[in-house]
């Protein structure tokens, strides 16, 4: 099994599963989800008879029915008619195929690959459709491992480089942050962060108020970015990554904010800027990765200014995300603070 295989993962958004059954992977595992009238589902997607992807059949009705001799099969994996046989021919348990968990919230398939998932639900996404807050989402596919996107997405020493002048200016400004470890992961925060010179700051940015700024690592594959500027402004940034394979990760962000009463307006303009900034992520760890291939095995080399990778490694290799672990994750309530250069 994968590291964090009890966790939850954003399949699909709700309104992409259509009448039609969709093939998706999570940590490599082929699997199909489907809706039918009631509920939704997620089976292994391969039909127990002769192994056609039951993603490229139908949904008939309760059932999703295979495309090559039509077996007939429940949304727990349950084969329930064989059109080659009489109806009243005893089908054997045998003839079932695995079933996931899935479940529907804040407008994605969610499915936990696990028999028993850690936690009955997800987390929420903050205020996602709270009045007087507007959203937007992004769909990002990564070909880097889960850490080093969540490391990425946490990090900001990389931006006045790979962002430069969008988001952060290189003015080497002295910031003191503090790191601290929670129940559920890291947090770090930024204590009298200046604002900055760029293209994001100008166009979002509050002046004269008391900025907050965290980064928060949610174990095992939750980012979330959060600037309040003022009762009126703030900013969250979640990134749940869904493992594909052992070095893809799917990326789904949801960018919620504030800002009264403007909020329809700055989102015109602020859902492109936000892709083409994750893009300038993306072409960065896919040149990173392909550059590790040539040297293997990898060997990173760690400062007090990279805040939150190693927790993030400490707690995905822990015994609460990784079953062959012994290693508890790092205690609640370590704290320390770092001067750094932004
Ligand atoms: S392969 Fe599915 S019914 Fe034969
Ligand atoms: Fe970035």
């Amino acid at each position: 099994m994968f590291i964090g295989h009890r966790y939850w993962y954003i399949a699909c958004r709700s309104p992409e599963l259509k009448h039609k059954p969709l093939s998706i992977t999570i940590a490599s595992i082929p699997i199909v989800i489907f809706r039918t009238v009631n509920k939704i589902a997620a089976l292994e997607d391969r039909c127990a008879h002769r192994h056609a992807p039951l993603s490229a059949g139908k949904i008939c009705q309760e059932h999703i029915q295979c495309p090559y001799h039509g077996w007939q099969y429940d949304t727990e994996g349950t084969v329930k008619k064989i059109p080659a046989l009489p109806p009243d021919c005893k089908l054997a348990s045998n003839l079932n195929i695995k079933k996931y968990h899935s479940l529907e919230q804040d407008g994605y398939v969610w499915v936990c690959l696990a028999d028993t998932p850690a936690t009955p639900q997800p987390e929420k996404f903050p205020y996602l459709d709270a009045p007087g807050w507007t959203s937007f989402r992004m769909k990002t596919r990564f070909l880097a491992p889960i850490d080093i996107c969540l490391e990425n997405f946490l990090d900001c020493p990389h931006a006045t480089f790979v962002h430069r002048f969008w988001f952060r200016t290189p003015k080497a400004k002295p910031v003191k942050a503090i790191v601290k470890t929670l129940e559920d992961g890291a947090v770090a925060e930024y204590i009298e962060e200046p604002r900055e010179s760029a293209v994001v700051w100008w166009l979002l940015s509050q002046k004269n108020t008391q900025l907050q700024h965290t980064d928060r690592f949610i174990a095992p594959s939750t980012s979330r970015v959060d600037y309040i500027f003022s009762d009126q402004r703030h900013y969250i940034i979640t990134s749940s990554c869904t493992p594909i394979g052992d070095r893809t990760t799917e990326v789904h962000t949801v960018i919620t904010f504030r800002v009264q009463p403007i909020g329809w307006f700055i989102k015109l303009f602020f859902a492109p800027l936000s892709r083409f900034i994750i893009q300038q992520d993306v072409k960065m760890l896919n040149l990173q990765q392909a550059n590790i291939k040539r040297f293997s095995p990898s060997n990173y080399k760690f400062t007090p200014a990279d805040l939150l990778l190693p927790y993030i490694l400490k707690w995905r290799q822990s015994n609460q995300c990784n079953e062959n672990s012994d290693s508890p994750p790092p205690p609640t309530g370590i704290e320390h603070h770092v001067n750094m250069l932004l």
